[in-house]
């Protein structure tokens, strides 16, 4: 089990972000530099300087283009879902696979409930070492689940970490199911739909299954899996947005909403200015139906 990279990435593209001015920028992460080492921490504290932030976007998207507005854009969305899920009455928030996800921190609806962060174990001890560095100190509120989802699925690591089943809750699994098998994300949410109160909400991420078709040459190559591949993490799922509506109904739940991360610049009024999203990269909330 080796320590996530991609998470690390993601970490960057946010902390790129939270180096524009506070009037662009779509979220502050605060948190995200402390997670970075090497070329990563050398390009955040680039985009840190006048100027820098443009150089550094144009370099990542030579080489993964809208990688770092596809998560940016969904960070955005996520925040403002994850908040009014708990508005809405959510007990607790579960985070499948939170890499460096500083959401129980960052966010005040978060902070106010107990937040269950679900990784393998290299990823969370470095982001636990990273945020004891910065801050000397963890956040009350969260609570550090070690876990292999292909391994040992959620319920039982979730349940010995203090998850409190029967509760409305809001459930987050972003930037993970790619990675993943078709019977570990059935499980997942088999799972899920029977662990949280009628009500309560599933936020996730996917990419577009049609990126896995093969081309001409007989070659499936989605945008950045190469990418991702190199650094070990290679895209292995994908879910057709055509058929969500009954894939997450016939697994216990109603879809609320599912937009590429280019619709969501056209659709939400707080995420503008930005082009060039991709169409592929898509996050879906959903609701646990009464059983
Ligand atoms: C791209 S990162 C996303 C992290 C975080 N959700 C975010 O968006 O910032 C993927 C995360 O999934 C986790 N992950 C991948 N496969 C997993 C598995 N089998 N069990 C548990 N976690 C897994 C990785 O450790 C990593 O933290």
């Amino acid at each position: 089990m080796a320590l996530s990279r991609t998470a690390e990435y993601v970490a960057m593209f946010r902390a790129v972000e939270s180096s524009r001015s506070p009037e662009d920028r779509l979220f502050d992460d605060p948190y995200a530099a402390s997670f970075l080492s090497g070329k990563l921490a050398f390009g955040a504290r680039v985009a840190g300087l006048r100027g820098g932030q443009k150089l550094i976007c144009h370099y990542i998207d030579r080489n993964w283009p809208g990688s770092c507005l596809a998560v940016v854009i969904r960070t955005r969305l996520i925040d403002d879902a994850v908040t009014e899920a708990i508005e809405g009455g959510a007990e607790q928030l579960a985070i499948l696979g939170a890499g460096y996800d500083t959401r129980a921190m960052r966010l005040p609806a978060a902070r106010a409930v107990p937040v269950f962060e679900l990784d393998q174990p290299p990823t969370q001890e470095r982001k636990k070492e990273r945020l004891l560095k910065r801050d000397g100190t963890l956040p009350q509120n969260v609570k550090y689940v070690p876990f292999d989802l292909l391994e040992e699925g959620v319920g039982a690591p979730l349940k010995l970490g203090g998850f409190v089943s029967g509760l409305k809750s809001v459930y987050l699994w972003e930037g993970v199911l790619s990675y993943l098998s078709p019977e570990a994300v059935d499980q997942t949410l088999a799972w899920v739909a029977s662990s949280g109160a009628p009500g309560s909400r599933i936020v996730l991420t996917y990419v577009d299954i049609s990126l896995f078709e093969k081309n001409e040459e007989g070659i499936a190559e989605p945008p950045w899996s190469a990418q991702v591949a190199k650094v070990g993490e290679p895209f292995r799922y994908g879910l057709d947005p055509l058929g969500m509506n009954e894939f997450l109904a016939a697994r216990g739940f109603k879809l609320g909403w599912d937009l590429s991360t280019a619709e969501a610049l056209g659709q939400n009024p707080g995420i503008s200015g930005a082009e060039g999203a991709p169409d592929f990269y898509r996050v879906a909330m959903a609701e646990i139906q009464d059983r």
